[in-house]
């Protein structure tokens, strides 16, 4: 986390809609006010469904709230004849600053390909927004060809051809830590994120590695984040169901260093 600005990022999935997303960031931004320790060096960012964008950004832009927000996925296409997708210009438009894109459940529920998510991550590029890309191998891959193969794949393919100072958020979620309560260990979390360091180093040079956050995400909770975040290259959290709680995850972006 050498000169990195850790990022606590927020993924609610498909829960909370647009009321309840107000009152959660409203109390989420009072809470981080109310905080007695600086989390100033730290960035907070939630992931809304699509119908609560505007939203939370009104919100936001009208009390000036330290909260990021971004949106859980976008189409590969800029608009026309593609019923259901939402475009990256639309979220550029509600000036939303992140899109998580690749996670495993849009892996494994809707086909998305590595090509596919290669595709999201240019198009996301494309409209100002700066890619959570998510990479991470199941339990099968795990016994199969050990922890890093999968995600440093993943990783390789995602990234192919982009320029080496691009904006670029990276989680590593092995897909068996999420929603399991069963979290990687802060030390397998530290060793991918190297290896996944490294692959950035080949593709992007020293100073893009070096730039690039990357997050841990999988069962993190306020009473596990401050280990992950004492691993040199890991650079923050993508939590679940731990970011749907007001005052846990407030601890979490909290953490005690
Ligand atoms: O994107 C975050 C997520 O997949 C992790 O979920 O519930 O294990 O924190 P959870």
């Amino acid at each position: 986390a050498v000169n990195r600005t850790p990022l606590i990022a927020g993924n609610w999935k498909m829960n909370l809609d647009h009321l309840q997303a107000i009152a959660f960031v409203q109390k989420l931004a009072w809470n981080l006010a109310d905080a007695k320790h600086d989390f100033g060096a730290v960035e907070a960012a939630v992931f809304p469904p699509f119908t609560d964008l505007r939203s939370v950004q009104t919100l936001v832009q009208a009390d000036k709230l330290p909260i990021a927000y971004g949106a859980q996925d976008l189409s590969v296409h800029d608009s026309g004849a593609y019923t259901g997708e939402i475009s990256g210009a639309f979220i550029a438009q509600l000036d939303a600053k992140y899109v998580i894109i690749g996670h495993s459940e849009r892996r494994q529920y809707h086909g998305e390909t590595d090509e596919i998510v290669a595709a999201k991550v240019q198009a996301a590029v494309k409209h100002g927004l700066v890619p959570v890309l998510c990479v991470g191998e199941t339990a099968e891959d795990l016994e199969q060809y050990g922890p890093s193969a999968v995600p440093v794949g993943q990783l390789e393919t995602a990234i192919a051809g982009l320029p080496a100072d691009v904006d670029l958020v990276v989680a590593y979620e092995p897909v068996w830590a999420i929603g399991s309560g069963q979290a990687a260990t802060p030390e397998q979390a530290g060793s991918v994120a190297k290896a996944l360091r490294d692959v950035l180093v080949e593709s992007l040079g020293a100073e893009g590695a070096a730039a690039t956050r990357i997050l841990y995400g999988g069962s993190v909770k306020a009473a596990n984040i401050a280990a992950f975040m004492r691993e040199p290259d890991v650079d923050g959290a993508l939590v679940g169901g731990a970011s749907l709680d007001i005052d846990e995850f407030s601890a979490i972006i909290r953490y005690q260093k």
